[in-house]
């Protein structure tokens, strides 16, 4: 059976990388894959949360996925710290993830930074909470965004090991699923820093909650060179701001850069800027109108999440069981 988990940590500012990169896929993938999909609590306390803001963002990654357009009765949609089998998992996990594979890891390195000291140790194992959500169930698929690719090998690292030392075939090894024109979606400051939620600038990113002005403000200010677009894919190659203006058009518009590039190739960004624009306000607008009135029932959210998070147990609750057998642990 083919079964997808993919995850989204609630730390704000939920961006245009996230849906192109993720949740638009999400969505696409319900009609033919058993889909669990999760907000990341337990990933986002990492790092510092405000608990308050923590709730709020909660909610907000939840309405996003509905509003974007997953089916909460036909996929499981839910919070990860309502179930326990995640943690549990995870604890396990550290014990058969090896120090050498965490080292390795560029998101730690690229997080803490010069304070690796005074990181977490949540920020430094998180990768094995991973391995542990997707494990939990034993899903086979994981749609992700380009920069999720090491953490998923990873995975499949720590499964693998798990079924060697125990001498199982328990858990499956794992694909990633990387699609689209937009696996990594730039900066529009900087195209050569990916979009992301913890970038200070709110320039560099379109978030879910930015008005159709906003939109429009930021693709006229993202940045650019001064050349006009090349006819073919080829012309993009030094050009990043260029060409991450371009996939997220291709991305928005359902289409292939080349064939984006066929219509704007030899036009300025004075034409393609307000083209994109518009593609996107008429894209995201209804998502974050949705979004609004979502928002203003947390009740109603809070229901989708507590019934996911049953749902998901029933999932988790036999497979976890077996784990403890597998590895030696008593539970009646
Ligand atoms: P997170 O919350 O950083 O991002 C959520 C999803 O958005 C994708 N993404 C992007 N895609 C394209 N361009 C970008 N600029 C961009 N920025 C983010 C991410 O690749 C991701 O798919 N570790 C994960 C959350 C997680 C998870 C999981 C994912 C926890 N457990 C299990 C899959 C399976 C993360 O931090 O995503």
């Amino acid at each position: 059976m083919n079964r997808i988990f993919s995850g989204v940590q609630p730390t704000g500012n939920l961006h245009l990388g996230n849906y192109l990169g993720a949740i638009r896929n999400f969505v696409g993938l319900q009609n033919d894959y058993e889909c669990i999909y999760c907000v990341v609590d337990l990933h986002a306390i990492t790092v510092w949360q405000d608990p308050k803001e923590l709730v709020g963002n909660t909610r907000e990654v939840t309405a996003a996925f509905l509003a974007a357009g997953i089916d909460p009765k036909g996929s499981i949609i839910f919070n990860q710290s309502q179930v326990s089998a995640h943690a549990q998992l995870a604890w396990i996990f550290n014990c058969v993830s090896r120090l050498g594979w965490l080292n390795r890891m560029t998101q730690f390195k690229e997080k803490a930074g010069k304070h690796r000291e005074t990181a977490s140790v949540g920020l430094y194992a998180y990768p094995n909470l991973m391995a542990a959500d997707i494990m939990a169930y034993k899903a086979t698929h994981v749609p992700v965004g380009e920069d999720q690719k090491q953490h998923l090998e990873l995975t499949r690292d720590i499964a693998q090991k798990f079924n060697t030392d125990f001498g199982v075939e328990f858990f499956p090894i794992v694909e990633p699923l990387i699609f689209g024109e937009a696996t990594r979606v730039m900066s529009l400051r900087d195209g050569s820093k990916k979009m992301s939620k913890s970038d200070p600038s709110d320039q560099s990113r379109i978030t879910f909650t930015d008005t159709a002005d906003e939109i429009s403000k930021k693709i006229r200010r993202a940045k650019t060179d001064p050349e006009e677009l090349p006819s073919e894919t080829d012309g993009l190659k030094e050009r990043p701001e260029a060409a991450n203006l371009v996939g997220i058009y291709a991305a928005l518009s359902g289409q292939t850069s080349a064939d984006v590039l066929q219509e704007f190739g030899g036009r300025g960004f004075g034409d393609f800027k307000p083209a994109l624009a518009d593609l996107a306000i008429e894209k995201l607008a209804p998502i974050s109108d949705e979004m609004r009135k979502l928002m203003a029932d947390p009740g109603h959210i809070d229901a989708v999440l507590a019934d996911g998070a049953e749902r998901a147990r029933a999932l988790t609750d036999p497979i976890l069981r077996e784990i403890h057998e597998i590895v030696g642990l008593i539970s009646s």
